[in-house]
């Protein structure tokens, strides 16, 4: 009888444990779903805050001042800096329409800003207006064959989602694919260098790319072409 409630109770201390682990995946679970519902950012993303839309010269004073720069102190971009540079650069300008600063052919939105920092390397999500953290290494130096990349506070580079014009992984891409995609990502380096014109900061847009090994540190996919990279800080 003795040995019937020994098995008794470890039956029921074994069941308890298994509705407690149940709980535990449930709220697991609950909390993800959630997370992702609400978009939440995670802990390592760089939330920005809302662009100042206010600030800045007059767009005929930024047209006047705009220059190459090439010489950059190594000094961090404030948090608004960055936010005002990437709505600048290809953020969304009228939500209701999901439209961005920046034109593209047909529309297709095809161009990824990634924003090299010191801290990190990480993709600028413009619905959501946040950096997306990539991976946790400093990517810098294979932004560029110019020296500045190396320490300069923002390497942005400018890559052509071809999965978005309808060119799957696999399929070849040849040169004339590209013609548009350039225009695309030529139109957001000219809102970056007025941005920065109008912000008193440096830049300089690249074709200097060594591309291969680049897109092995983005971690790219076949049909992600790496089409032009541009530095952003402030002037030395
Ligand atoms: C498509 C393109 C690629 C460029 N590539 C580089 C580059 O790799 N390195 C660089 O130092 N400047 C580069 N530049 C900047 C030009 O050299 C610069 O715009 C030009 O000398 C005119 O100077 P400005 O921009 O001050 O008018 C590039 C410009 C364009 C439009």
């Amino acid at each position: 009888m003795s040995g019937i409630n020994i098995i008794t109770f470890a039956n029921a201390d074994y069941n308890y444990q298994i509705k407690i682990l149940q709980c535990m995946k449930n709220l697991i679970f609950t909390l993800t779903a959630i997370l992702s519902l609400c978009g939440c950012a995670l802990a390592q993303d760089i939330v920005l805050p809302a662009p100042d839309k206010a600030g800045g010269k007059p767009l005929m004073q930024a047209l006047s001042e705009r220059q190459t720069v090439r010489s950059f102190t190594s000094e961090n971009l404030t948090l608004q800096q960055l936010s005002d540079l990437l709505w600048a650069a290809g953020g969304i300008n009228r939500p209701g329409e999901n439209k961005r600063t920046a034109p593209t052919a047909m529309n297709y939105q095809e161009i990824d800003v990634y924003v090299v920092l010191q801290s990190g390397l990480y993709l600028y999500d413009a619905e959501r207006h946040i950096l997306k953290l990539i991976k946790n290494k400093d990517v810098r130096r294979y932004t560029g064959t110019q020296s500045f990349v190396n320490d300069a506070a923002v390497n942005l580079v400018y890559v052509a989602d071809m999965g978005k014009t309808g060119k799957r992984e696999g399929v070849r891409i040849v040169d004339t694919d590209l013609f548009m995609p350039y225009a695309d990502a030529a139109f957001i380096a000219q809102n970056v260098y007025l941005y920065c014109a109008s912000a008193n900061l440096g830049t300089v847009v690249r074709g200097s790319i060594v591309k291969e090994p680049l897109a092995v540190e983005l971690g790219l996919r076949s049909n992600q072409i790496i089409l032009l990279a541009q530095t952003v800080g402030k002037i030395r």
